[in-house]
């Protein structure tokens, strides 16, 4: 049986959303912004950060793979492309959590490829005490965490615990 001890609580992450979601809506005024979701982790936080966003945002999902289990086997695939051109559109990344940088560091130049106008990063986690690969640095981060598996608010170990309100460390 697996224990879960909170590290991030459900008050603390709305909080830090209302401050992003702000600093977010200041740097994109009057502009038009595609918040693109990474499935399924990112998924709370998309719409969470969506609700509380002061402008006009369009929302699309991408479905990458890069994790089996709780390693990472270094690769992505992907299994949900993109349904809206990007093309000369202001594009926020969104994602759940950013740990050995490899599924941006495979993303960001397929995005970059669609010619948006803009593509910036924007994690709920930053594990840095894990990147693999240099120069993968979001541009919009919640919480930065240690180096530990967590789980909950999108965040899954074999497709469990993504529905809990709150961040936890996974322990056995
Ligand atoms: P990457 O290693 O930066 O490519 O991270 C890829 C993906 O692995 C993330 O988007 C998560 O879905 C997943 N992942 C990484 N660390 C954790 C964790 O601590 N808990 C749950 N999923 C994780
Ligand atoms: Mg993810």
């Amino acid at each position: 049986m697996n224990q879960i001890k909170m590290l991030i609580s459900a008050g603390e992450i709305r909080q830090r959303i209302a401050e992003l979601s702000e600093e977010i809506s200041n740097d994109y005024k009057g502009k038009e912004l595609c918040l693109l979701c990474v499935l399924k982790g990112g998924v709370m936080f998309l719409t969470d950060i969506a609700r509380s966003l002061d402008m006009d945002v369009r929302l699309d999902f991408m479905d990458v793979s890069s994790y089996e289990g709780i390693t990472s086997s270094g690769k992505i695939k992907i299994n949900k492309d993109l349904s809206e051109d990007i093309d000369g559109k202001h594009v926020i990344l969104v994602e759940d959590i950013v740990d050995t940088g490899r599924t941006l560091s495979h993303l960001m130049p397929y995005l970059i490829a669609k010619n948006p106008a803009s593509l910036k990063v924007c994690t709920l986690l930053d594990k840095p005490a894990r990147r693999e690969v240099e120069n993968v640095n979001p541009d919009y981060k919640g919480f930065v965490i240690p180096d530990e598996f967590v789980v909950g608010y999108g965040l899954d170990y074999d497709e469990k615990y993504r529905n809990l309100p709150y961040i936890g460390v996974l322990s056995e």
